[in-house]
């Protein structure tokens, strides 16, 4: 039976196929002001998403539109520079199209990574939060229509989005280097508006601890389809409300870049010593 999502999938799939010979068992997709750590690594082979036929472009600032393909502690890995986002005007489905393909491509392990905004009281800017859980009912699911039956089933089970085994082991890595770590839920909400002050206690008051634009459905269309999901948010910015100041691109953009270092040193720990 015809089903156009698959088609549009698989028709990247097969071009990209063409275009590069790589195997990756590990997936990364970095988020705004974070995508340095694909230029500390050894890139084996690049492509740019505008030369994948199919391929949902991306525009926002802070990211470069393009799959590295490199080894990380010997583990073959394609990384995700630059993000497609829902508020770009994407379907959801086509959000997560880089994440399926990085999944066809046999990477069995995603680790998601974001900006986000501070929710939770005890959050500091340059902060990093462990995606325990995450709330994305705000946004139209991935999964909605025909489901994709190659890749996973109609009901996929969401209990574990976010894998505890990765999540404690990066809590331990990072309280061994002594850094600013947090477990929390996450909240995606489209934008690409910031939310205001009355959204943000809404989400305090479901039990979300960060907000942002991303990475919620991008992992639960990985889980759909069997990955082992890791989630790492690092607090950029104190939400809407939480603090008095005004938000900002920019302001994102600096706290990601003044993160970079412990961001990209945790990361890489995570990959030596996570079971593949
Ligand atoms: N809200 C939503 N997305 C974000 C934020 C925020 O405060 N900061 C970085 N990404």
């Amino acid at each position: 039976m015809e089903n156009k999502a698959y088609e549009r999938l698989m028709t990247a799939y097969e071009d990209l196929k063409s275009k590069i010979d790589f195997k990756p068992e590990l997936a990364i997709t970095l988020g705004s002001g974070l995508g340095k750590l694909a230029d500390v690594v050894e890139v084996e082979a690049e492509i740019s998403y505008s030369e994948i036929k199919g391929f949902p472009i991306s525009t926002a600032p802070g990211h470069k539109g393009r799959f590295v393909f490199t080894h990380i502690h010997g583990v073959p890995t394609v990384i995700m520079q630059g993000r497609v986002h829902r508020y770009e005007g994407y379907t959801a489905q086509d959000t997560v199209l880089p994440t399926r393909l990085m999944g066809l491509m046999g990477a069995k392990t995603l680790i998601v990574t974001n900006a986000a905004g501070g929710v939770n009281k005890n959050f500091n800017i340059g902060d990093l939060m462990i995606i325990r859980d995450h709330i994305v009912q705000f946004v139209e699911s991935p999964l909605m229509g025909q489901n994709i039956k190659e890749l996973g089933t109609r009901f996929p089970d969401m209990t574990e989005v976010y894998s505890k085994e990765y999540g404690d082991l990066i809590e331990e890595i990072a309280k061994e280097k002594g850094l600013p770590i947090h477990n929390g839920v996450y909240c995606q909400f489209s934008g690409p508006q910031y939310e205001t002050p009355a959204e943000v206690k809404m989400v305090g008051l479901l039990g979300g601890d960060a907000v942002g634009m991303s990475t919620g459905i991008e992992s639960l269309a990985a889980r759909h389809m069997g990955m082992k999901v890791a989630g790492i948010t690092l607090v950029t910015n104190l939400a809407a409300g939480i603090s008095d100041v005004e938000l900002s691109e920019q302001e994102v953009i600096d706290a990601g870049e003044a993160a970079s270092e412990y961001f990209i040193d945790l990361v890489l720990e995570f990959i030596k010593r996570m079971n593949k």
